[in-house]
């Protein structure tokens, strides 16, 4: 059995897919790859079917990783069923989340810094700082991972 991860934020074209693309490439490398699948989506449906933001992208770029395939796509009921893990940026996209949540859903959902000392994680759209919520996005990826690899027994 996999275990499926979902990286959320409001508009899918900024850091939920640095976050999906990061993760993935932090698996890739060995036998976790095999074990663990993840993608990403949006909250809102403001950009539904957009690529990613090209800031968000040439970051990406500058750490060789290619996005250029991906295109926002929005949650989902459905997605509290397919997913094991839910893992938003902000306290506001989390909110939006919970807000779909079936009830018999035992989809863990959490914010991405939950795994790597708390926080949010700023929206770039907003800041313009593409580069430093690359990094905080690398830094939650990694804590998620230890959780992820604690909690589903794959160390
Ligand atoms: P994201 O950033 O949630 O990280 O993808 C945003 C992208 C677009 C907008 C807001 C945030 N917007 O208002 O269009």
């Amino acid at each position: 059995m996999k275990v499926k991860v979902l990286f959320v934020c409001h508009g899918n074209i900024c850091r939920s897919p640095v976050a999906e693309f990061v993760f993935r490439d932090m698996v890739s490398d060995d036998e976790r790859g095999a074990r663990i699948e993840c993608a990403s989506c949006a909250t809102s449906g403001e950009h539904i079917g957009d690529p990613v933001d090209p800031r968000s992208q040439a970051e990406l770029m500058r750490h060789g990783i290619d996005c250029s395939g991906k295109r926002a796509r929005r949650l989902r009921a459905d997605d509290f069923d397919e997913y094991d893990y839910m893992v938003c940026m902000d306290r506001r996209n989390l909110a939006a989340a919970e807000a779909m949540r079936p009830s018999d859903s035992d989809c863990k959902v959490s914010l991405l810094l939950d795994h790597a000392g708390g926080g949010e994680v700023p929206d770039p759209w907003y800041t313009g700082d593409f580069p430093g919520v690359y990094r905080t996005i690398e830094r939650g990826c990694r804590g998620l991972l230890d959780t992820i690899e604690r909690e589903e027994g794959l160390r």
